[in-house]
């Protein structure tokens, strides 16, 4: 017998899961079998993020697969494609750095048809992610920021969207379980003060912006002036845009 509704809610609860009901109607309705509905209030249980637990994350509006070790997409991060699409002309450029699964791109594209996607990755198991998600509207790269992505792109692009990580390394520790145990480290660490990624990200930008081009990178509410000093110092015009609802901070830089 699978377990009913209200068990898994039961088991939920007892595992420490604040929103069990929501939780045990998605686990519900995504397992196919008996087995593996038991297999997944189990691991949900352990500790496994939801989404890692369903295999995919609710995106602005969108399902994006997410696999296991993979950076799960914030609902936060909706800002960031938001301010992207209050930018955008039509049909641009579009480069997702840092795609983790593409969930950013893949939001930006499906906004802007006619757009050229590119993502790109350092690591292969978010490239592999990134891959099943941009499928036939754009192309997933690999490497360290801006390396492996094509020259012709230089000076062409239009929205360059970076969600890079940005937790100081001193305070990845203190990030709940769900992050710190089954997100990877690259995904999260920025450095000292949370900004290495972010200042190279925006040092290079410049060479890839088409001009009136930007680039759109989160960061938090403590190192916002930080990064906003960061991008004025690469030469763009910059400036934050907040959401309250979301607690999001954008940090959008601009080619003159
Ligand atoms: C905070 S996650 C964001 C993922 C995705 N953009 C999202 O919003 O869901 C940061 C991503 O940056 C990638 N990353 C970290 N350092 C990188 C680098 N030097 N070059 C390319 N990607 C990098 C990580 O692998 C991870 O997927």
């Amino acid at each position: 017998m699978p377990p009913s509704f209200d068990q898994v809610v039961t088991t939920l609860r007892s595992a420490g899961c604040v929103f069990a009901e929501d939780e045990a109607a998605l686990i519900l309705s995504t397992a196919r079998t008996p087995a593996e509905l038991t297999a997944m209030v189990d691991r949900r249980a352990d500790g496994l993020p939801l989404e890692h637990v369903l295999g995919w994350a609710e995106f602005s509006g969108l399902r994006i697969a997410v696999d296991p070790g993979v950076f799960v997409p914030r609902r936060r991060t909706e800002f960031l494609v938001r301010q992207a699409l209050a930018l955008s002309r039509p049909t641009p450029v579009v480069v997702d750095l840092c795609c983790g699964s593409g969930a950013v791109g893949v939001a930006l594209a499906a906004a802007l048809p006619g757009a050229e996607l590119h993502a790109a990755d350092i690591d292969p198991a978010a490239v592999r992610c990134a891959v099943r998600n941009v499928g036939g509207v754009g192309t997933v790269h690999e490497g360290d920021l801006f390396g492996p992505l094509p020259p012709v792109l230089r000076g062409r692009v239009g929205l360059l969207a970076a969600n890079v990580p940005y937790v100081p390394t001193d305070e990845v520790g203190l990030l709940p379980p769900e992050a710190r145990v089954h997100e990877p480290l690259v995904a999260l660490d920025g450095g000292g003060d949370g900004l290495d990624i972010l200042r190279r990200v925006g040092a290079e930008a410049p060479d890839w912006l088409a001009p009136g081009g930007s680039l759109l990178v989160e960061t938090s509410e403590r190192q916002a002036d930080r990064a906003v000093e960061a991008f004025t110092n690469a030469g763009l015009t910059a400036r934050l845009a907040v959401s309250e609802d979301l607690h999001a901070h954008v940090v959008i830089g601009t080619r003159r």
